[in-house]
């Protein structure tokens, strides 16, 4: 059976493809296993009265991020102003960037998206508020904000002390409806001691939470308490004063979230379907998926099914595979899949998911906001 290059973004209606119908390298998704993992970390928060915010900066996707909020999360969280604009135009409105927005170009788009859906925007200095009242007074918007605050991984926020004087400011600034704050136990995710793991989470969003009782007390409301990753869903849906979750990547799991951050119960529904190109040994085979298919840098990737083939090194477009047993008998031409290292950065470097159910592929879903940096 001859490979199809298949990369328009809808299928042909008249034909069925298998997996191995198509050529290679493609970014595969297991549609039944992606689902299993939404419907686990939905309930998963649900069961603790907490809300689902998934971040989308890993899939860009927003067909994807419509297809979370069916199954539960309340809208997305997005990296960039672009991520949003892209999520709020595919239907996706209630869209958290959790980031910093500066600059006049920004702010004109961000006071647009408000006329379409209800962004939120992080702040931790009086410097990006001003300028941001003063682009959405001027076009008749107001935008939700919520405060960053720095629990401890040391890359944006104010810190706790700082929280309730900036949300006092923050408050009296029209154009700006103060929302909430937040903050990103980023720092905790790959801690080995669970115990202790647990502990630093507790004392982590311990810091937010006392913030939203202290703001309270004073009059501001407090509507959001916002944290959380994949790597530490499991312990921070627990904590009190917590209102939503940010976890994203865990729909897909990687090595990265399952050997690292050990978060476990979760299947890997992300692959890299590749084929062996070369032979040049006994024990070794070449594939043509590299560094610009698949992202290894957190942690290796993995051969599924198969623990006679470890992936030895990539470079920017041959992988090479060591190869032990019954994986010597690997011959030029036929396909392995690949469980990469850290789905996040894999994604970004592929311009569709390939989507199956079973070895049928059902559905192409493109990155849209893939590239779109600003
Ligand atoms: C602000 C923020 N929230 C949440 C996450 C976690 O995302 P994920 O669940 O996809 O690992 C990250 C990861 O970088 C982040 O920067």
């Amino acid at each position: 059976m001859p490979t199809h290059f298949i990369n328009p973004t809808k299928l042909p209606v008249d034909q069925s493809f298998s997996k191995a119908d198509l050529d290679t390298p493609i970014l595969a998704v297991d549609l039944d296993k992606m689902d299993a993992n939404v419907a686990k970390i939905s309930q998963g928060t649900r069961d603790f009265e907490v809300q689902w915010r998934p971040h989308c900066k890993g899939h860009k996707s927003s067909q994807i991020a419509s297809r979370l909020v069916d199954a539960g999360a309340i809208g997305a969280t997005c990296a960039k102003l672009a991520e949003a604009e892209v999520m709020v135009r595919g239907g996706v409105t209630d869209v958290l960037i959790a980031n910093l927005i500066v600059g006049e170009a920004k702010l004109k788009r961000l006071a647009n998206l408000c006329k379409e859906g209800d962004p939120i925007v992080c702040i931790d200095h009086l410097d990006q508020a001003n300028p941001m009242s003063e682009v959405m007074s001027r076009e008749g918007v107001e935008c939700r904000a919520i405060i960053e605050v720095n629990i401890g991984l040391d890359r944006v926020g104010c810190s706790p002390q700082a929280t309730l004087e900036l949300a006092r400011q923050l408050h009296a600034l029209p154009g700006i409806k103060f929302a909430g704050i937040m903050g990103y136990e980023g720092h905790l995710l790959t801690l080995e001691d669970q115990d202790e793991k647990r502990i630093k989470i507790e004392q982590a969003l311990k810091l937010l939470a006392d913030n939203a009782e202290q703001l309270k007390a004073a009059g501001i409301p407090c509507e959001i308490v916002s944290c959380g990753g994949t790597g530490s869903y499991l312990l921070s849906r627990m904590q009190p004063g917590i209102t939503e979750l940010q976890a994203g990547g865990g729909m897909f799991m990687d090595q990265f979230y399952e050997q690292q951050c050990q978060v476990t119960g979760m299947q890997k529904a992300l692959t890299i379907v590749a084929t062996v190109v070369g032979r040049p040994s006994s024990d070794r085979a070449i594939i043509d998926a590299g560094k610009k298919t698949l992202h290894v840098e957190y942690e290796p990737a993995i051969v599924v099914g198969r623990d006679d083939i470890t992936v030895e090194r990539l470079s920017a477009e041959h992988g090479e595979l060591k190869l032990a047993g019954e994986a010597q008998n690997l011959k030029i031409g036929e396909r392995i899949e690949l469980v990469p290292g850290y789905a996040d950065m894999t994604c970004v470097l592929h311009d569709f998911f390939y989507v199956f159910q079973g070895d049928t592929l059902v559905d192409i879903w493109p990155l849209e906001a893939r590239g779109l940096l600003q």
